[in-house]
């Protein structure tokens, strides 16, 4: 007993991982693998014990991620859905957010790299848009430290939008009158309302209620009925097995930095991940943890998109990141808990809105 499902990374090495983010219930999970541990083979009785002690590191998504320097007004919201959808800011007139991130298409677009602008690659794999606000940072690396400020991101990035400054998107937007009524809604009592920050500001009020609760949601609830017996015993797979302590709270990930490949190197890490954001040498290969939510839409897989089928990264999760080796039954179960992950699209909330006309004014870059 115990051996096979003995956690194989050390505190010491988590702990390094802790230092660069917020409090997770570290204890909380080293106790809770330790009591795994003791259950060996999952009995159906040891595994509703097992689903128990576990469930306190989740939590249901909330109706909004709420900020605590951005309120979030429905004026705000309806002017960050257009700017999402806006193609005139970016330097080919023809590239938004939803470009990359299409909200149809579970906020990403399932490629390893999205092409920009001028058809060239970035270096890393586009995450999704939704659940996004709830992360610990942004970004891959969290070199961004909420929405609003990613926002202003990618619209001068170079291989992304390209457009040439802040005051061109800037420009454009107060070229039309649509925008300049829509900016003095959202943000009212302010003298010049349309201005790059509050750009960023509408965009991430837009995203905050970019959030797709599924049946697991109503399983943490209290509807323990809420998910089928073969869902219920994946996420009794998933917990025992220890991806329960990287990938946790509402967004199932997205809470904490860790290394890729923790116990076992990951063959070919080009990519220095968050040291890039640090210029820390102890970040190395350190990524943020992904959201496992609606995961079966959002491969291929990793920073660098370089994994395309989910039974193989789950597989590679237990070997790199826990030195375990899963069977096909634990892969398959496994598995079928992440799939109930899969929410539903707000489908009336991302309809592409109308947008205001251009006028003569509107510059093109
Ligand atoms: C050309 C494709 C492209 C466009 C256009 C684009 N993004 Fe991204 N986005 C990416 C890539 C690639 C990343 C990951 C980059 C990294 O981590 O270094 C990313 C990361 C993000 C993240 C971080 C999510 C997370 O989980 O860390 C958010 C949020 C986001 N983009 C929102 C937006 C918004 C809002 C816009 C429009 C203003 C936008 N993006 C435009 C490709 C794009
Ligand atoms: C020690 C922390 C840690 C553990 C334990 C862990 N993961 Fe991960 N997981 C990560 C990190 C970090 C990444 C992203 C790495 C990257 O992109 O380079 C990731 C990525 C993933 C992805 C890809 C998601 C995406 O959108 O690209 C899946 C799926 C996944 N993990 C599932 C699991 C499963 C299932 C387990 C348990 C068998 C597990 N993980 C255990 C840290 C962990």
């Amino acid at each position: 007993m115990g051996n096979r499902l003995k956690p194989r990374f050390s505190v010491r090495r988590m702990m390094h991982a802790h230092k660069t983010h917020p409090p997770t219930p570290m204890k909380l999970t080293t106790r809770i693998l330790a009591l795994a541990a003791g259950f060996g083979a999952v009995s159906a009785f040891a595994q509703a014990d097992l689903t128990e002690a576990f469930l306190p590191m989740f939590q249901p998504l909330p109706s909004l991620a709420p900020s605590p320097d951005n309120e979030i007004s429905d004026a705000k919201v309806d002017l960050g859905r257009m700017l999402y959808f806006e193609t005139r800011i970016s330097k080919n007139g023809k590239m938004s957010c939803n470009s990359c991130h299409i909200l149809d298409k579970y906020g990403n677009d399932n490629l390893p790299f999205s092409p920009g602008h001028e058809g060239k690659l970035g270096g890393r794999s586009s995450p999704t848009t939704y659940n996004a606000a709830l992360h610990v940072a942004q970004f891959w690396d969290g070199r961004a430290p909420s929405v609003e400020e990613q926002a202003k991101g990618p619209v001068l990035n170079p291989v992304e939008m390209g457009a040439p400054s802040a005051d061109f998107v800037v420009k454009v937007l107060k070229s039309m009158p649509g925008y300049v009524d829509a900016f003095k809604a959202a943000f009212p009592g302010e003298a010049d309302p349309v201005n790059y920050n509050n750009f960023g500001k509408a965009v991430g009020a837009f995203e905050r209620k970019l959030l797709t609760p599924s049946k697991w949601d109503t399983f943490l609830k209290g509807n323990k009925d809420a998910m089928t017996a073969d869902e219920k015993k994946g996420f009794a797979t998933f917990a025992k097995t220890g991806c329960v302590t990287c990938h946790n709270g509402a967004p199932v990930g997205g809470m904490m930095y860790q290394k890729l490949g923790l116990v076992k190197a990951w063959p070919d890490l080009k990519d220095s991940g968050r040291a890039e954001a640090t210029k820390n040498e102890g970040d190395k290969g350190f990524f943020k943890v992904p959201s496992l939510r609606n995961v079966t839409e959002t491969g291929p897989y990793l920073h660098d998109g370089s994994v395309k089928s989910l039974e193989e990264m789950v597989k590679k999760m237990a070997d790199h990141q826990l030195g375990k080796q899963l069977t096909e039954e634990e892969t398959t179960s496994i598995v079928t808990f992440l799939k109930a992950l899969k929410g539903d699209l707000p489908t009336e909330y991302i309809k592409a809105p109308k947008l205001p006309e251009s006028t003569a004014e509107t510059p093109k870059a």
